[in-house]
């Protein structure tokens, strides 16, 4: 099953990989025309613009280790115009961001805070209640003038603590997201005709992501895999391991032969008042835990599971979308999500599973993710679903899909997917040859860049990388 999938994902990646080669073909030759104009004018786009778009390679990034780049995701998100577009009529079959699923999402996570909200400040997560003082930086390149300012335009609580105002303006500010996202995928960026339209957000430099890896002392072995795949493609960059349970000679030597890793016990004993099932590592429940902590640390970070292989350092095109998306997955193609999602879950969030059959799902085992005004309300919604059993979980119920019932279940990623689907719009349809699919959904890695970045190797060992490792 599971190679299944990724074999199906890699066959569907390379059938668009295929369609979109003229596409690339072109792309070398606006390059070439965009470079031939800066070096004649030097005005077509800031030299470091076009560095870090064109040449995806690691020596982009700024030899300082801040970039304090804090971009008007907002100001320039507004003037886009898309080709792309997205949520022109409303999808009777899919769900798509709409005001009221957006206050339904946020008056839930509302009603849940007085509960949860001892633990998850401790996690620096805001609370509604006082969004202007507990909106925190958490790093200083967080962009929190602006993640105030949006959470102010579009979030209002009423005094009665409870019902939440959402402005009518977010969803145009979703949609032109969406569409922008979208945008990337046949480069409809990069081909505008006219190139001295702002079509790409002008970056400046980039902040450096910070890896991050957890597993308990039975994965240690696979974890070398992942550690191993780091040290080739990303060396000298940090990566935050949170212990969930090694030996104590497994931590020593992640110690003498890690010298980037910073190792991060799990807090389990303080989740654990709140939320039992905490520790029970197949429901995935530390998954958001994790990702939270380590954003509020680092601010830009790249999770993936023990299992997880990097095969690239192409990871600037996600990153500076990121700074408009905040929060990056990878789409199973043709697995939905109401066939791997429990209905108890869809219930607590109060949606139809009905409506996700079209919807895929996403896998939250390799993500990039950025600390972004949609960011902060995303992470806040998925950390309450993890305390809670019912939502996480669901035990009593089985997942429902086109008119049959079946056991699967994905926990975290489930979720996950619920969750943006509130705030992104779905891929628009569209036919390879003679099958319907789905183009990829804005938050999946593939709209920023068609190469695959990293595969998924369930079971693949790497018992001595570390031990046999030559540290200078
Ligand atoms: C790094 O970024 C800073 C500003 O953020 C800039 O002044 C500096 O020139 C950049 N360095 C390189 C090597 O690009
Ligand atoms: C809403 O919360 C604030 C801050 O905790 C409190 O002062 C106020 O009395 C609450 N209002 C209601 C109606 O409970
Ligand atoms: C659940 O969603 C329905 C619309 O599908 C809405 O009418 C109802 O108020 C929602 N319930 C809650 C508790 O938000």
């Amino acid at each position: 099953m599971v190679y299944f999938n990724f074999i199906l994902r890699l066959f569907f990646r390379r059938a668009l990989f295929r369609r979109l080669l003229f596409t690339i073909g072109f792309i070398i030759c606006v390059y070439l025309l965009i470079f031939y104009n800066t070096t004649s004018s030097n005005q077509y786009y800031e030299p470091s613009v076009s560095n870090i778009i064109d040449n995806n390679a690691i020596h982009n990034y700024n030899s300082t280790d801040s970039c304090h780049f804090k971009p008007s995701t907002d100001e320039f998100i507004l003037k886009y115009k898309p080709v792309t577009l997205i949520g022109l009529k409303p999808e009777a079959t899919r769900f798509e961001p709409t005001i009221e699923r957006i206050r339904n999402l946020l008056e839930l996570i509302r009603s849940k805070e007085d509960t949860y909200q001892p633990l998850l400040q401790n996690f620096d997560v805001f609370n509604m209640i006082n969004p202007d003082i507990s909106l925190k930086v958490y790093t200083d390149e967080s962009n929190i003038d602006e993640i105030k300012t949006l959470y102010n335009r579009y979030i209002k609580l009423m005094p009665d603590n409870k019902t939440i105002h959402v402005d009518h303006a977010m969803i145009d500010y979703l949609k032109q997201i969406s569409s922008y996202l979208s945008d990337g995928l046949r480069n409809n960026r990069a081909n505008r005709v006219n190139i001295k339209e702002n079509v790409q957000l002008p970056v400046e430099c980039l902040r450096k992501p910070v890896f991050v890896l957890a597993c308990d002392e039975g994965f240690f072995n696979i974890l070398q895999g992942a550690i191993h795949s780091l040290d080739e493609y990303w060396s000298g960059y940090r990566i935050v391991f949170y212990d969930m349970g090694l030996s104590s000679g497994q931590v020593k030597l992640l110690r003498e032969k890690c010298k980037q890793c910073t190792i991060i016990k799990f807090p389990f004993s303080s989740i654990k008042i709140f939320a039992s099932h905490i520790d029970i590592l197949k429901t995935y429940a530390f998954k958001p835990f994790v990702i939270q902590d380590a954003l509020r640390r680092y601010g830009t970070i790249i999770y993936g599971d023990a299992s997880a292989r990097f095969n690239s350092n192409s990871f600037n095109p996600v990153l500076i979308d990121n700074y408009i998306r905040g929060f990056a997955a990878r789409e199973l193609p043709d697995h939905y999500l109401s066939c791997f999602t429990r209905t108890g879950t869809f219930d607590w969030f109060n949606q139809s599973y009905s409506q996700f059959d079209e919807i895929y799902m996403s896998e939250a085992n390799f993500l990039v993710v950025t600390d972004t005004f949609l960011t902060r309300l995303m992470m806040k919604a998925w950390l309450t679903c993890a305390l809670e059993s019912k939502c996480l979980i669901a035990y009593e119920s089985q997942s429902k899909c086109r008119g049959s019932s079946t056991t699967y279940h994905r926990y975290d990623q489930s979720a996950m997917v619920i969750i943006l689907t509130h705030f992104f719009f779905p891929g628009t349809k569209s036919t390879w040859g003679d099958r319907h699919l789905n183009d990829p959904a804005p938050y999946d890695m593939f709209t920023s860049i068609q190469m695959n970045l990293g595969d998924i190797k369930r079971g693949y060992q790497d018992p001595n990388y570390l031990s046999e490792k030559k540290i200078a």
